[in-house]
């Protein structure tokens, strides 16, 4: 395949969408950046002193790990600097980050979740970074708040995902497809390898944790059977894979075709809204996921139509091939 760079696919390639801006490629530019330490880290986690909990827990109320903290370090140290910014959101902060004075700041909005799948780091499985960007509401000469960003996913500019595994790609939105890059480690760039990835409409896997079946509620619990009985519309169980890392879950889906679910579950009261984060996971992958043909779904809503209450607000997450989707929102509507 012709070598095509991620620049130039974006000028070539995204010229109707806000992206295609020069400011959109600078912004690529030094997320990639960004992603090329932290590749850098993940490969030789077991050589570094990266490995293991730094003994904190986050806003999340989770343990954070070394590569969470460099990941996260890493990406707000470069993005602040990128001169097209004016706040930055992350998984491991409580606040907005806004962009201090003495930089040069911009109209977007980059919200991220430096390190998915952090429990797979000590053991050698994909992890990956998930960014999400939009545009400030307010003008460009007021304080940027939080209102700027508690935005729906449909006003994301563009969204896409870092995974560091066997290689290290990129896939990316920006509102006209999805277009998957893998990093060619010699000569440091990533280069067009998944041109226009559509996701097939029903898949043959299902992914998710099977050890909470006692917290769900009943429709979940009848979801879940639909994917693993022989009488469902695909006329056969579907195969359970979970990584652990919603991204890799979500790209092995993505390629083949099948369905994430992280349904609400009562282990933990205080999360009545499942697990995963509206704005860094789950609003960017339905984004991609839309985009390349398929649905993201709360079990009720349209993933890209929840307006954000707040920051770090969870949500039950159903994404992936469009007819897999659209059977869960038909069975908990059923269900009523
Ligand atoms: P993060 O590492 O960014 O906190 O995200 C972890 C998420 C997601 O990547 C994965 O699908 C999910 O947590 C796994 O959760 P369970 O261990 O509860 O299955
Ligand atoms: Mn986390
Ligand atoms: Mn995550
Ligand atoms: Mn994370």
């Amino acid at each position: 395949m012709r070598q095509v760079t991620v620049t130039e696919h974006v000028l070539l390639h995204q010229t109707k969408s806000p992206a295609a801006s020069g400011k959109f490629t600078t912004l690529l530019y030094d997320l990639i950046l960004s992603a090329k330490m932290i590749a850098r880290s993940v490969n030789k986690a077991g050589l570094l002193d990266i490995l293991g909990a730094t003994g904190e827990t986050n806003v999340q109320g989770e343990q954070v790990q070394k590569l969470d903290e460099y990941a996260n370090r890493t990406l707000i140290h470069r993005m602040e600097r990128t001169g097209v910014l004016c706040a930055m959101a992350s998984e491991e902060n409580a606040d907005i980050i806004k962009v201090p004075e003495r930089f040069k700041r911009g109209e977007y909005i980059l919200i991220f979740d430096p390190l998915d799948g952090s429990s797979n780091i000590d053991v050698n499985i994909n992890v990956g970074t998930i960014f999400s960007i939009l545009k400030r509401t307010s003008p460009n000469d007021e304080d940027v708040t939080l209102a700027d960003i508690l935005q729906s996913g449909t006003e994301q500019v563009a969204a896409g995902y870092f995974l560091y595994g066997p290689s290290t790609m990129l896939v990316y939105t920006s509102g006209e497809g999805v277009h998957g890059f893998t990093l060619d480690p010699t000569v440091g760039e990533f280069l067009l390898s998944h041109p226009d990835i559509r996701i097939p409409e029903r898949g043959k896997v299902y992914s998710v944790n099977e050890s909470y079946y006692h917290y769900w509620d009943e429709p979940t619990r009848k979801i879940i059977e639909y994917f693993k009985s022989k009488d469902n519309e695909r006329g056969a169980p579907y195969s359970l894979r979970y990584v652990g890392s919603l991204v890799a879950d979500f790209h092995r889906n993505l390629l083949n075709g099948g369905i994430f679910m992280y349904p609400v579950d009562h282990r933990i009261p205080h999360k009545p809204q499942g697990k995963l984060r509206l704005m860094c996971e789950a609003s960017p992958l339905a984004f991609v996921a839309e985009q390349a043909g398929g649905a993201a779904t709360d079990g009720k809503r349209r993933i890209l139509e929840i307006k954000p209450g707040e920051l770090h607000e969870r949500v039950p997450l159903f994404i992936g091939s469009a007819k897999d989707v659209e059977h869960v929102a038909k069975m908990y509507e059923e269900a009523g």
